[in-house]
């Protein structure tokens, strides 16, 4: 039985005492919810006081990106094993990174096996753009992206998002059923590469909301979500987690 994992993306948002009390407020409403895993993503400055005010609450922290190496001169950059004082998780191939940064598929296989080796998980990312999903080749974007993280050979523990472009921060999020198909090709081709398939956790992410999310999480192959917008809203975010319940499912 894969436990349920929703994230909250912040992205580039929040200040030093909007996180605070984002976080804050995050904590009081779901810290009693325990079988789903809630992981909060804030910008790397505001990683330390949110695993601060956190702590002892079941709930974790993930950072949004990192650097591929464990230390030299890269300035600017931010270390795995840094992070790894106060992360669980690290997102990595966010569409956002991959398209307006240039994030190249071997970049985020170095960052994926760099987080493992940390000793946190990688919130794999991958998703086709608007195009490619115009064109029907959908299927053939994701397994790619999924071949250049594992393809050497993967053995440690690793959670997909599946987020297609055009459904991220649009408001216009995919079919359940849809992202259901494509999670469920995920996961096969999860097996393929020697993975454990059913134990990997697939999360859907893409304009959830509180009024779309009981679908996803509905979905066979859906264990959760990568959430932006509505992780903003103390409020929202802790519905989304309830919703993840299998408490509250059945
Ligand atoms: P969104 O973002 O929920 O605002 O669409 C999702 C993501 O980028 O992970």
């Amino acid at each position: 039985m894969r436990k349920p994992l929703v994230a909250g993306n912040w992205k580039m948002h929040t200040n030093s005492s909007q996180a605070q009390a984002l976080a804050s407020s995050v904590v009081s409403k779901i810290s009693s919810v325990m079988d789903v895993e809630v992981v909060l993503c804030p910008p790397f400055v505001w990683l330390e006081r949110v695993a601060s005010l956190v702590r002892g609450t079941g709930i974790l922290v993930g950072a949004q990106d990192t650097f591929w190496e464990d230390w030299g001169a890269y300035t600017g950059e931010i270390s795995p094993l840094q992070l790894s004082e106060m992360c669980s998780y690290v997102i990595v191939g966010h569409s956002e990174r991959r398209h307006i940064i240039g994030e190249t598929d071997e970049i985020v296989a170095r960052k994926a096996r760099a987080v493992s080796r940390a000793g946190m998980v990688p919130i794999l990312a991958v998703g086709e753009l608007e195009q490619e999903y115009k064109e029907g080749i959908s299927k053939e974007i994701v397994s790619n992206q999924l071949s250049a993280v594992l393809s050497d050979g993967w053995n440690h523990e690793i959670v997909i998002a599946y987020e297609p472009v055009w459904a991220i921060g649009t408001g216009l999020a995919a079919s359940a059923l849809y992202a259901q198909d494509m999670a469920a090709f995920i996961r096969e081709q999860l097996g393929s590469y020697g993975l454990n398939q059913e134990n990997v956790r697939i999360l859907y992410g893409g304009s959830v909301n509180r009024g779309n999310f009981r679908e996803f999480i509905g979905q066979k192959d859906i264990d959760g979500a990568l959430v932006g917008g509505a992780s903003l809203k103390a409020e929202e975010f802790a519905e989304l987690v309830m919703m993840a319940s299998p408490a509250m499912v059945d």
